[in-house]
């Protein structure tokens, strides 16, 4: 195939990213697929709504089916949000043979099983490294780079916007809801902020990371969640007066077989690696039995650090589509069958 069309669904704060870089790098991406990457259809819930990305209009549509259903598309794209109706999109357009690359953490921590599952019957792709730490390829890296390995051990801040709020509060003394209005406009928050706030966003990102890393079936109940709403502009001061910085930290660890994951905010000396994590920025450090302590680091939230990691997928799955190739995501095909439940 010479090109490859995608239907996209959701043209906000990261699908603008995508259509920004696939326009903006199309020659980089073209070069390294040999061919060339065309969006037939976008999904949106406004046709009328002003966007900061120029469109064709006639690309635009308020109907799924001329995704799902539309024999061009090789791949759909879904960075709209979202759980229920999204999951029955996303399985029609497995079942009509397409790809998919998606951003949500949401629905994949906890449906991600069975859309894998479904893929694998379906011989299709389905990657998700735009859903845990916006443009820092951390997926790929457990599956890929550190295959090798025996994790043991993973803690991270894995939430833009809080680390957001908790910088700004404690640099700026700015009040909390001032700063998470900020946090919204600049695109980070997720559409109800409430998932952010109350550390569930990260939840849903360290089940992720937990169930990849460690090849288990963690479910999202089982993870021990607090968020920020409760510190106060006194505790960061405070804290701060002591040699203490305090971040939303997330924590996945594996003992003797046994998964715990968890996320609450955690006091850290002002000079711990994590500790110089700011803003929007996400880190994830990744203890491996042969490799020992390694950290990646990067932009967790906003359009085009978001839609890097997607349209890198995007990449991956279009190579896997020229080479005749599929079912071939972060983990091998096996994956779904052999997941680990925790022990009690
Ligand atoms: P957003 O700015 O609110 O954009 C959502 C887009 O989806 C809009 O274009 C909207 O259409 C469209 N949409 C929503 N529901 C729809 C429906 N039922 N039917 C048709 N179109 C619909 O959201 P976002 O920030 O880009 O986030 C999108 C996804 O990426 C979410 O799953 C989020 O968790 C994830 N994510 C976001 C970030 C980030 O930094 N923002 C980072 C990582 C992952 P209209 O434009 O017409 O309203
Ligand atoms: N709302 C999310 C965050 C977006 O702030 O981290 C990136 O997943």
């Amino acid at each position: 195939k010479q090109q490859i069309n995608i239907g996209l669904c959701g043209l906000g704060t990261v699908g603008s990213g995508v259509v920004k870089i696939l326009e903006n790098h199309q020659e980089q991406i073209k070069y390294k697929l040999g061919c060339e990457i065309r969006i037939t259809k976008i999904l949106v819930n406004d046709i009328l709504k002003k966007r900061d990305v120029a469109i064709d209009p006639s690309v635009l549509t308020t109907n799924v089916d001329d995704l799902i259903y539309n024999d061009e598309i090789d791949v759909v794209v879904e960075v709209m949000g979202g759980i229920d109706n999204t999951y029955t999109i996303l399985e029609q357009a497995i079942l009509q043979k397409k790809h998919i690359i998606t951003a949500n953490k949401d629905l994949m921590a906890v449906s991600g099983a069975q859309l894998l599952q479904l893929a694998k019957e379906n011989s299709c792709d389905v990657f998700f490294e735009a859903s845990v730490a916006g443009g820092i390829p951390i997926l790929r890296s457990l599956s890929d780079g550190l295959a090798s390995d025996r994790i043991q051990k993973m803690m991270g801040i894995v939430n833009g916007t809080t680390n957001f709020i908790l910088t700004k509060m404690t640099e700026e003394q700015l009040p909390f809801a001032s700063v998470l209005k900020e946090a919204q406009e600049l695109g980070f928050a997720e559409s109800d902020p409430t998932a952010d706030v109350e550390g569930l966003d990260a939840a849903r990102k360290m089940t992720l990371l937990a169930n990849l890393a460690f090849k288990m079936n963690i479910r999202l109940e089982d993870v021990e969640t607090q968020g920020i709403t409760m510190i106060t502009e006194d505790d960061l001061k405070f804290a701060n007066q002591l040699g203490y910085t305090i971040k939303l930290i997330g924590i996945a660890a594996i003992n003797d077989g046994k998964v715990e994951v968890g996320v609450e905010p955690t006091l850290l000396p002002n000079d711990h690696p994590l500790a110089l994590v700011k803003n929007e920025y996400n880190a994830v450090y990744v203890y491996g039995e042969a490799v020992g302590e390694t950290m990646f680091y990067g932009p967790g939230a906003g359009s085009l650090p978001t839609a890097s990691a997607i349209v890198s997928d995007l990449m991956a799955a279009v190579k896997n589509i020229r080479l005749g190739v599929s079912g071939n995501s972060y983990i091998s095909p096996q994956y779904t069958t052999q997941l680990k439940d925790n022990k009690e």
